[in-house]
């Protein structure tokens, strides 16, 4: 008989990285999404820092739903700004804009400014057997003046990764992954679901 997998629910509606969480987690976890579970709720993202969010997405769950359950949360910090967009990268540009208008709004705030230096942050937050754990992954780089590339999403058509010179949008899945701040805190969350 196959041994049944511990449920785990990823706090996400987002295909694409549910696909590399399961397949980060396969044959360790029985990994659900919010759809699975019967979650169409509007989780209110209302904490300032990364951390903060991604626990009010895993306590949500785990509180109201009775799962383990894991969240994530992703900004990108630019120095010159202050650490903006920072938390409100998704709507840095305003509610119901686009990654063009929010990469436009960015680029405007940076005429000028000769220091172009920002990272990307992950902060996953675990909720497992009623403990709380926090995992995160950093990307540093620089914002270009000009977006280019094809790939990814968000602001990836206009940061420059440190480690290979080239913009997130101008490298494939897997090059990107290496490095990212998702794919890092992702993997550390792996190597601990591993143990
Ligand atoms: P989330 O917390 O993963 O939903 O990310 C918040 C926002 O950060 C997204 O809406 C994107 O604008 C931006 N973002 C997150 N990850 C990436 C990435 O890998 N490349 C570019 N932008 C990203």
């Amino acid at each position: 008989m196959m041994k049944e997998l511990k449920k785990l629910v990823f706090a996400t509606n987002n295909q694409h990285k549910l696909e590399e969480a399961r397949a980060i987690t396969a044959g360790k976890f029985e990994l659900l999404s919010l759809a699975d579970i019967d979650c169409h709720d509007d989780i209110p993202e209302t904490a300032p820092t990364l951390e903060g969010n991604a626990l009010i997405k895993a306590r949500w769950i785990h509180d109201r739903y009775g799962f383990d359950c894991f969240a994530d949360d992703t900004g990108l910090m630019v120095d010159a700004l202050g650490g903006e967009p920072g938390v409100m990268s998704a709507r840095y540009a305003g509610p119901g804009h686009d990654s063009e208008a929010n990469m436009k709004k960015l680029l405007r705030n940076l005429e000028g400014q000769t220091d172009r230096k920002a990272h990307f942050s992950t902060c996953v937050a675990l909720i497992l057997d009623g403990k709380e754990y926090l995992f995160e992954g950093r990307v540093d780089g620089t914002i270009a003046d000009t977006p280019a590339g094809e790939n990814g999403f968000g602001y990836d058509p206009i940061f420059i990764a440190d480690e290979t010179g080239r913009r997130f949008a101008e490298m494939s899945a897997d090059e990107k992954n290496e490095i990212s701040h998702r794919g890092r805190a992702m993997r550390k969350l792996s190597e601990f679901l591993a143990d």
